[in-house]
């Protein structure tokens, strides 16, 4: 497909993973070209486990100009690329794709995305910097905990039902001098790590519609601690609702989601977007009625 006015191919992208029909991806890059008058496409590409290896491997004469990736290929993506930055590298996976100069390009905007949330929702959120708390050891734990420690958090606790995984992602937090900053608990620690903790984030899917409730004393947390969730089915779930009330500032998840797109949207049609309230209401428009209003 070209854009006759200037005779250029008109960029293509598209989010890869399977299944695929959930993303909200499509939604998200649709406003902003519309937003912005660009010519471009957005698909959601749902790729079959047994040709994934082929398809990443094809990528760079696919014709499209990138990709975001989601579950389950963020870790084949990542060994398919020519170059990531060191971003991806320290992860091992990698959401957006693009290429340049003929090389498959990678890098990983869940830590972007997730610091850029509290940016825009919390200003101020990491002055001074102290002791953070990360629930969970999933994929999501792992861009959280590298974006808490480079931004100066220490200690970063990751507390987990399982602590294998736990350690795992806590070996993931590097001091900016390179130390190593995680420490790994289980939940039996949460009270006294609560009690000293500048920020919690919930990286676990409990509190999810559909999931079972996540099940945190508040009490010994500090009341001017950040409390922030990667929920966002609903938009304001249980733990936040709960910081709410007691007074501590609090940030939703759906922001980690709108900010991580930004960078690749400007890798493949070349402006970089504004996450406001209008998108912000594009995806709430999407969202399953138990995600409730923000
Ligand atoms: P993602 O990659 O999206 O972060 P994931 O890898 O499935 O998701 O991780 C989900 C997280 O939620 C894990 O930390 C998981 O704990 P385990 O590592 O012990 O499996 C946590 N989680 C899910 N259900 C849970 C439950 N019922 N109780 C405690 N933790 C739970």
């Amino acid at each position: 497909m070209t854009d006759r006015s200037e005779n250029r191919p008109i960029p293509r992208a598209g989010v890869i993973g399977w299944p695929v029909a959930h993303s909200r991806s499509p939604v998200i890059h649709g406003h902003w070209l519309a937003r912005y008058g660009l010519q471009g496409r957005y698909d959601r590409i749902a790729v079959d486990p047994a040709e994934a290896e082929a398809f990443f491997a094809g990528f760079r004469d696919s014709g499209l100009a990138g990709a975001n990736v989601t579950v389950p290929y963020k870790e084949a993506a990542a060994k398919a690329c020519d170059v990531l930055d060191p971003l991806a590298e320290a992860l091992g996976a990698v959401n957006t794709l693009w290429i340049e100069d003929g090389r498959l390009n990678g890098t990983n905007t869940d830590v972007t995305g997730f610091l850029a949330n509290l940016d825009a929702e919390a200003p101020g959120w990491d002055a001074g910097g102290g002791a953070a708390v990360v629930l969970g050891a999933g994929g999501a734990a792992r861009a959280v905990v590298y974006g808490l420690a480079a931004r100066g958090f220490a200690p970063v606790h990751v507390v987990n039902r399982t602590r294998a995984r736990a350690e795992a992602v806590a070996a993931l937090a590097k001091g900016r001098d390179g130390h190593s900053v995680g420490r790994a608990h289980g939940f039996d620690e949460l009270p006294q790590l609560l009690a000293r903790a500048r920020v919690l984030v919930n990286t676990t899917s409990l509190g999810m519609a559909g999931s079972g409730p996540l099940d945190v004393d508040l009490s010994p947390l500090p009341h001017d601690a950040l409390v922030t969730d990667i929920v966002y089915v609903p938009l304001e779930t249980p733990l936040l609702a709960a910081a709410r009330l007691r007074g501590n500032p609090v940030a939703g998840g759906l922001g980690m989601l709108l900010h991580q797109a930004a960078p690749g949207f400007a890798r493949w049609f070349g402006v970089f977007p504004e996450v406001d309230e209008a998108l912000y209401e594009a995806v709430i428009a999407t969202l399953p009625p138990e995600a409730g209003r923000r």
